[in-house]
């Protein structure tokens, strides 16, 4: 029995990135409160993993591959899961890359990669979502952006603008869809451990060194006052909250799972 008010059952939500971290959680979450996930990852295998992990616990999923820079698949997907469900009551844009180059040494190809996958691909979710929860009357879409949109630093360039384009992106979407009943927030995450940031903990065979691993929970922990690094389970239970009923009169916001690391007004 979820608390009042956190109860999912039976929502429809479509998820990206749920092969891996902050989506897995989040998928395990809401199916955990009874949410049927629709769980969408570039990588087939470990969105089944999820999938099956999912299903072992008793809740409901399907697994789908999808590279979310293709619209024409991401439109189509959202369409089959209105078809096979009846609906759409909630959409998470997690998949994201990360990205370090100084300005000076970016490509081309990589500037329009790191804007695909982080921006363009949360824009293309957006306006299918937005094409089924307007007439529907209600929905909720939670948009990953970044704690790098509130601190400036080097080799971020690319990565921080995609993600400052999903937080405004969200913003001005929740002025468009709100009369119709449908709120977009955004999550600015903190440093979490997730794959997204194993360059710091791996040797060159990609294999996990846990004095590296140490190393980088206290470089990283200790920029937070409350000096840890994040879990993939505290960006979910963020997650949770922004598409729960107890959210009901929020909208337009960026949520910031952190650790307190900023603290924007
Ligand atoms: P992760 O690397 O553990 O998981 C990302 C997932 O997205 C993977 O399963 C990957 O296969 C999938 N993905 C990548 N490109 C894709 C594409 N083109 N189409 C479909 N799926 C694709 O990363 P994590 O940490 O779970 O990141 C999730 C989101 O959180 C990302 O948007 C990331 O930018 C954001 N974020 C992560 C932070 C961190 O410290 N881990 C901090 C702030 C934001």
């Amino acid at each position: 029995m979820q608390p009042d008010g956190f109860d999912l059952t039976d929502r429809v939500a479509l998820l990206t990135g749920t092969g891996s971290g902050i989506g897995r959680a989040t998928a395990r979450t809401l199916a955990a409160a009874g949410a049927v996930v629709v769980g969408a990852d570039l990588d087939p295998d470990a969105a089944e993993a999820t999938v099956a992990e999912i299903r072992a616990a008793g809740g409901r999923a399907e697994a789908h591959r999808l590279d979310v820079t293709d619209r024409e698949a991401f439109d189509a997907l959202v369409e089959g899961t209105v078809e096979r469900h009846g609906r759409l009551d909630i959409l998470g844009n997690i998949a994201g890359i990360p990205h370090n180059r100084l300005v000076a040494e970016v490509t081309d190809d990589e500037l329009d990669r790191v804007l695909a996958v982080n921006a363009k691909s949360v824009f293309y979710g957006c306006r299918a979502a937005a094409r089924v929860m307007v007439p529907q009357g209600r929905g909720v879409i939670v948009n990953v952006s970044s704690g790098a949109i509130d601190t400036p630093a080097p080799t971020l360039a690319c990565y921080a603008m995609a993600k400052a384009a999903v937080a405004m992106l969200t913003r001005t979407l929740a002025t468009e869809v709100g009369p119709a009943g449908v709120r977009v927030n955004a999550l600015a995450p903190g440093v979490i451990e997730t794959n997204f940031s194993r360059q710091h903990f791996v040797d060159e065979t990609g294999a996990v060194v846990p004095e590296r691993l140490e190393a980088y929970r206290k470089r990283f922990g200790q920029m937070a006052p409350l000096r840890r690094v994040g879990t993939p389970q505290d960006v979910a239970d963020a997650f949770w909250y922004l598409v729960s009923d107890r959210a009901a009169f929020v909208t337009g916001q960026v949520l910031r799972p952190n650790g307190g690391v900023a603290m924007p007004w």
